[in-house]
């Protein structure tokens, strides 16, 4: 008997819980109350049965009786209270939804991807193709196309990743200006992205793989002039203008005469800083006009056309625009840093 009251008493305690949860409305918790506890209410058949039980029995189970009932007219009085605040506050629940979203973390493009992109669009508008070349080259077109004895001493520094004889991972996106050449006649303008490869020490201005950037245009009648107003405008359009930019004499076998471009520094403005080794300048592309002996090795007519070619490092150019002391930051894939940056 006292187990079948106590019982009964768990069930009415389980199922007052659920019901008041589910209330939707004030009136429902009302309802609810009266059910439950009220005069007539189910409570009070329990307790109605008390009268059968012993006098030893009766304070055991009148003690769990109001222990249900305590617990159901708290949970009553909860659900009371939150309507009320809900009425009170114009049925509007209280959120504030004006409060900012949380955002949620979406991925992005990596910083050197974007630069690349951007300067493709820049030269997209100044009448250049995107076109790709394969990062497994062979030797005779890594090198040899382009004017480079594999023993010249520029080889050298290209010393690298041999899959097999006469294999390479490309050292430089330069061996996609023959296969581009060979493949179209002038006039040709394209920028060639891509992943290089050189056994180049990991330190914080050099990797062993790095993103390049290829230009290339060929044509009758260009000129070293048509050269330096592309490469100032697009100094100009992608780094303010402000930049000014430095031509200075090189070597390359490929192309002839030969210079590097220096970019006035972006991070001291000129006036010398650590990321500039003090200098005010930083380098941002080799390049030159096309040398006659590549022409010959595509076919081209070295009488007929001339054209001027560069390759960049957008990495380097990466670090300039965001002020990036170590490249090695760019590609250890640490997603603290590369999100600040996309
Ligand atoms: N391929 C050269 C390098 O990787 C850069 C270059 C490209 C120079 C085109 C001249 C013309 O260093």
């Amino acid at each position: 008997m006292v187990e079948e009251l106590i019982a009964q008493l768990r069930a009415l305690e389980g199922e007052g819980r659920e019901a008041v949860a589910g209330a939707g409305a004030a009136a429902d918790v009302e309802r609810l109350r009266v059910d439950l506890l009220g005069r007539k209410g189910r409570l009070t058949g329990v307790l109605r049965r008390l009268g059968e039980l012993s006098a030893e029995e009766k304070p055991v189970v009148g003690a769990e009786a109001n222990r249900v009932k305590g617990e159901l007219s708290a949970l009553l009085d909860e659900r009371d209270a939150a309507f009320a605040s809900a009425a009170a506050s114009g049925g509007v629940p209280r959120v504030d939804l004006t409060l900012p979203g949380r955002a949620r973390w979406r991925g992005g493009l990596h910083p050197v991807t974007q630069v690349v992109d951007e300067i493709c669009e820049i030269f997209h508008d100044l009448g250049f193709a995107r076109v790709r070349g394969p990062e497994v080259e062979t030797a005779e077109y890594n090198f040899t196309r382009l004017n480079t004895p594999l023993d010249h001493p520029a080889a050298d520094m290209h010393d690298t990743f041999y899959l097999q004889d006469g294999v390479v991972l490309r050292t430089h996106t330069s061996p996609a200006q023959a296969r581009v050449m060979e493949m179209f006649q002038p006039p040709v303008r394209v920028v060639v992205p891509g992943v290089v490869y050189r056994r180049d020490p990991f330190d914080a201005s050099h990797a062993p793989a790095f993103e390049q950037l290829e230009g290339l245009a060929v044509d009758e009648g260009i000129t070293f002039a048509d050269f330096k107003a592309t490469i100032s405008s697009f100094v100009r359009r992608f780094f303010g203008p402000g930049a000014k930019t430095r031509f200075r004499p090189s070597y390359f076998p490929f192309t002839e005469p030969s210079a590097e471009v220096d970019v006035s520094c972006r991070i001291c403005g000129g006036t010398g800083c650590s990321a500039c080794k003090g200098t005010g300048w930083m380098e941002i592309m080799g390049s030159g006009m096309v040398h006659p002996r590549v022409f010959e090795n595509v076919g081209y007519d070295p009488e007929r056309y001339t054209g001027f070619a560069f390759g960049m490092g957008p990495g380097r150019i990466a670090m300039q625009r965001y002020g990036i002391p170590d490249i090695r930051l760019l590609y250890e894939n640490d997603v603290r840093f590369l999100e600040q940056l996309s």
